[in-house]
């Protein structure tokens, strides 16, 4: 089972951003995590992070016949980004939805979810447990 795990713009500021939303730890600590976890569960991943929407259309395009299944946590892109859904669905892999944050605990904009849509799961609110929740569906689920 080989996993791509993406994140969208502004989880590379992890740990200086917002920490009383999203913690202290930083993005280098987010892929040592999920690193290790990949590991653990005896699973190959590849973690890719953009701020731009086109470089994560390219990516999930590139997926397809590579990748068995998607994690993406896709920022704010979540709750604008139709050619993020749109990319997921043409990809047509596995793919499950990760927030740090509790997002529909947040503000009313934040409650809507387009990349959603083309995702199978979604673990929303348990910081970098979420990935590991993530993972370990895709791993279950199997191909
Ligand atoms: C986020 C939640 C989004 O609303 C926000 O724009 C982010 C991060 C999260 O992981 O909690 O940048 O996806």
């Amino acid at each position: 089972m080989k996993a791509l795990v993406i994140n969208g713009p502004n989880i590379n500021m992890l740990g200086i951003r917002e920490p009383d939303v999203y913690g202290r730890k930083t993005y280098a600590d987010l892929l040592a995590f999920i690193e290790r976890t990949a590991a653990e569960e005896g699973m190959e991943v590849e973690c890719f992070q953009s701020n731009h929407e086109g470089a994560i259309v390219d990516k999930i395009q590139e997926a397809l016949g590579v990748f068995d299944g998607i994690v993406i946590n896709p920022a704010a892109y979540t709750h604008t980004s139709i050619a993020i859904l749109d990319a997921l669905k043409a990809a047509a892999l596995p793919a499950v939805e990760v927030h740090i944050s509790d997002v529909d605990s947040r503000e009313a904009f934040r409650h809507v979810s387009y990349a959603g849509m083309a995702c199978e799961k979604r673990f929303s609110g348990l910081g970098f447990e979420g990935y590991r929740q993530a993972l370990l569906y895709l791993k279950e689920r199997g191909l």
